[in-house]
């Protein structure tokens, strides 16, 4: 039996009995006991103190339920009683009527693969209450499309959703001045991280906030937000730290740094990484009509990393292009197109000048390459901690791959980098000739005077 089914049959009963159903505290002593978590580790993952919970709180709690399953019940044979429950409830999940305003949230009526996603984050959202996730991935690698796919799947369970995008970088006032409202069915409206707090606790919410990565600075180590904004990290660190019933949904093209030091901790914060998926590109490309064997197939995702949006794109110009014939396209050798160019240069932009650089090497490189030797290639000289800090930035940004103390770059990415390269070299040399034919030209003037 899953947790989510104990709480349905403990706050059926509870609410039978005396009418109200579990407070916050009772459901993190509930957790708590259902996981075996001793007092020590229910505080630490609840926010109260071990003297409320087991003092006062607790003994409270197990009198209350007792007296609701007419059966003595305590912390250790939890488990056995609520199990003799588990057939009046036909239906585990909870069912709550939801208010919903999805804002700009995608249409995921076509969604394919990502099973494995989503069963994660059903457990860490429904069964783990974490309160804070990060969905953290490269440009167009599927962040909103999943993050909207599990939000719909699960919208049952939470009694408000709301979802925003924070690409036109709205103040944390103006997010704070529709949220409260909303979450208070209008009996609040006060634009304070407090207020939303205290609503988050009161009720189960589930707040998807899209795009975090606007709101970031760019041209430095990752994860730092800009001057304007760092009242959200102040926000995202609240609501990660304190105890509450609901659930922060963000996503970002890198990991900011709250979440990055509060993932370690409690298990009430993390983040998932999300790369490419097999099965959904290989979805996409049938859907998108292209033609190919499998193996063309397979060598098309992974040029580009199984990357939707690539994919996407890429499939109209086979389209257009190529009649739609994989292996025509797979000839020409030219991997980086116009659109995905551009996602690209919107990445690139956002690096300081010594991530450029690393991405520079590592390209040139094409092999994964252990730190030492990335130190030995970079011109000039760079030290092993700045190096490090880099290469972590890096990660964050999801534009580099690391696996057992090495790194590389994704194809499309290593392509991306030696064009840019080659833009590069072919601008100095342009200036080249222009300074040499402006010289000759100069030359041709002092002869011509002497
Ligand atoms: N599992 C999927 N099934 C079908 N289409 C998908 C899937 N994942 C992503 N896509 C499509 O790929 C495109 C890019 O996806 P999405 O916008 O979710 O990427 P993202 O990671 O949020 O990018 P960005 O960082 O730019 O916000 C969208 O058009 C989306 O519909
Ligand atoms: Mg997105």
């Amino acid at each position: 039996m899953e947790f989510e089914q104990a709480l349905a049959i403990a706050n059926h009963a509870v609410n039978k009995k005396i009418a109200r159903s579990l407070t916050e505290v009772e459901i993190a002593l509930l957790f708590g006991a259902w996981n075996s978590l001793t007092y020590d580790r229910i505080s630490e993952r609840s926010g109260y103190s071990i003297n409320y919970l087991q003092r006062d709180i607790g003994p409270k709690f197990w009198l209350i339920l007792s007296d609701a399953l007419g059966h003595k019940v305590n912390k250790k044979n939890l488990h056995g009683i609520l199990r003799q429950y588990h057939a009046p409830i036909s239906n585990p999940q909870l069912q709550i009527p939801s208010s919903i305003d999805w804002g700009e949230a995608m249409d995921v009526s076509t969604f394919y693969g990502r099973v494995e996603e989503i069963e994660k984050l059903t457990q860490w959202i429904i069964q783990d209450r974490c309160r804070l996730i990060a969905l953290v991935g490269m440009g167009g690698i599927g962040k909103s499309a999943l993050a909207a796919k599990v939000s719909q799947l699960l919208q049952k369970q939470f009694e408000f959703v709301f979802w925003r995008s924070l690409r036109n970088a709205p103040t944390l006032d103006t997010l704070l001045s529709e949220l409260v409202p909303f979450l208070s069915k209008g009996q609040d409206t006060q634009a304070k991280t407090e207020r939303l707090l205290y609503w988050l606790r009161t009720h189960r919410c589930l707040v998807i906030l899209d795009n975090q990565d606007t709101i970031l600075k760019a041209g430095d180590c990752a994860g730092y937000y800009q001057s304007d904004f760092t009242n959200y990290g102040e926000l995202f660190q609240l609501l990660g730290e304190s105890s509450h019933q609901s659930c922060i949904l963000l996503t970002s093209r890198e990991k900011s740094a709250e979440v990055a030091i509060l993932e370690g901790g409690n298990g009430s914060v993390r983040s998932l990484c999300l790369k490419g998926s097999w099965e959904g590109s290989l979805a996409l490309i049938e859907s998108n009509g292209l033609v190919g064997t499998n193996a063309q197939k397979r060598q098309l995702c992974e040029f580009y990393s199984c990357n939707p949006l690539a994919l996407k794109m890429v499939a109209t110009s086979i389209q257009s292009l190529f009649d739609g014939e994989i292996g025509a396209f797979l000839q020409e050798e030219t991997l980086v197109f116009n659109g995905i160019r551009r996602l690209l240069d919107r990445q690139f932009e956002r690096l300081s000048s010594m991530e450029q650089t690393i991405m520079y090497w590592l390209a040139i490189n094409r092999e994964w390459m252990t730190i030492g030797e990335l130190q030995a290639d970079i011109v000039p000289a760079i030290s092993h901690a700045s190096l490090l800090e880099c290469l972590e930035s890096l990660t964050w940004r999801s534009l580099i791959e690391h696996r057992a103390g090495k790194y590389t770059q994704q194809p499309v990415v290593i392509e991306y980098v030696i064009d840019c390269l080659i833009r590069q070299f072919a601008g100095v040399m342009e200036i080249a000739d222009t300074q040499k034919a402006i010289l000759q030209g100069l030359g041709a003037i002092a002869n011509h005077n002497n």
